[in-house]
């Protein structure tokens, strides 16, 4: 027997055990967009980051297993404290949702205290506590315009800041955080994949740098862009993203054919869960996340406040 006949047996019997496990515990896979291929095969629900907090939301399972990254399956626990929320790598975390502190922002508060305060998910539990309202790369804009203030501190992502700084007349501050991943996309980048791929239409998520999005045919949230590759009569499509979406594009839209922008938009901690992880997390009900009840309640505010937003 191969090693490769060897590994798809092992895999075969994981994956019955963990759908056996999750009967057993009342759990359910969350996973995100960017996992890996086994990752979303043995998911129940795939989505973007507005798609799994409103599933999150709803769940009546006793155990949501969370792929994805940290503030992720934090979010999932602000708003079913009673839940067991298990996040497989507990290293899995975001390093643009670490570029700010809830302590940055108690003084950036102070320094404009008529402003609102719009957070990104993509921020810790501690942060959403001290912010208005939260908002995801799929409403952001509704958000912004939901405000009554003419001002608004947006953190922690300068690129999704001021992307939404085009569709409003508020006046957006960003903080100068970024997501290293979307951030490091070119516009020398662009201009390969175009003469590559000539007829290929362009999407792209909203934390590239400005001047990726000015050269770009459409921006999406990463469920956006499946949506739109799904629906759209082109059949070719540059992909602006982190690549671990082209294996829900190959499998929701098989009949299109996409390709990476960059093929090093890699996001490595959202790599760290495999299904090896997810079968231990199962077993053991262990990483668990928790948020402390009294951070939990402010920042639940601030996610709700986003979910009443149709
Ligand atoms: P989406 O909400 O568009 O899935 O984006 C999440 C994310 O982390 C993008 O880097
Ligand atoms: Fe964070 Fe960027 Fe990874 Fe998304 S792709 S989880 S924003 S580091």
């Amino acid at each position: 027997m191969t090693d490769i006949q060897i590994r798809t047996k092992d895999t075969e019997s994981i994956i019955k055990d963990i759908l056996r496990l999750k009967e057993e515990k009342d759990a359910v896979i969350l996973a995100h967009n960017y996992q890996i291929a086994d990752v979303q095969d043995i998911a129940d629900f795939i989505g973007d980051s507005l798609e799994l907090s409103r599933k999150a939301a709803t769940l009546d399972n006793e155990v949501i297993v969370f792929c994805g990254v940290d503030f992720m399956a934090e979010t999932a626990a602000v708003l079913s404290p009673e839940k067991t929320v298990l996040l497989p790598a507990p290293d899995a975390n975001c390093p643009m949702s670490d570029m700010i502190t809830a302590g940055e922002l108690r003084v950036l508060k102070e320094r404009f205290p008529e402003a609102a305060v719009v957070c990104y998910v993509n921020t810790s539990a501690e942060v959403k506590a001290e912010s208005d309202i939260c908002c995801t790369s799929a409403n952001a804009v509704k958000v912004v315009e939901s405000l009554k203030e003419k001002q608004v501190l947006f953190v922690p992502d300068r690129n999704l800041g001021r992307y939404v700084a085009r569709f409003t007349d508020k006046e957006i501050l960003p903080w100068e955080g970024f997501c290293f991943v979307h951030d490091r996309i070119t516009s020398d980048d662009v201009m390969r994949a175009r003469e590559a791929h000539p007829e290929a239409e362009l999407l792209v998520h909203p934390e590239c740098r400005p001047e990726v999005i000015d050269l770009t045919d459409h921006v999406f949230s990463t469920s956006g862009m499946i949506k739109h590759v799904c629906s759209s009569d082109k059949k070719e499509f540059i992909i602006g993203t982190e690549v671990g979406i082209l294996h829900r594009m190959e499998k929701d839209c098989p009949d299109k054919s996409c390709y990476p922008l960059s093929s090093g938009a890699i996001c490595a901690t959202m790599k760290r869960t495999d299904i090896q992880k997810v079968h231990r997390a199962l077993e053991t009900l262990t990483p668990r996340v928790t948020v402390p009840e009294e951070v939990a309640e402010r920042a639940r505010m601030a996610i709700q406040r986003m979910l009443d937003i149709k």
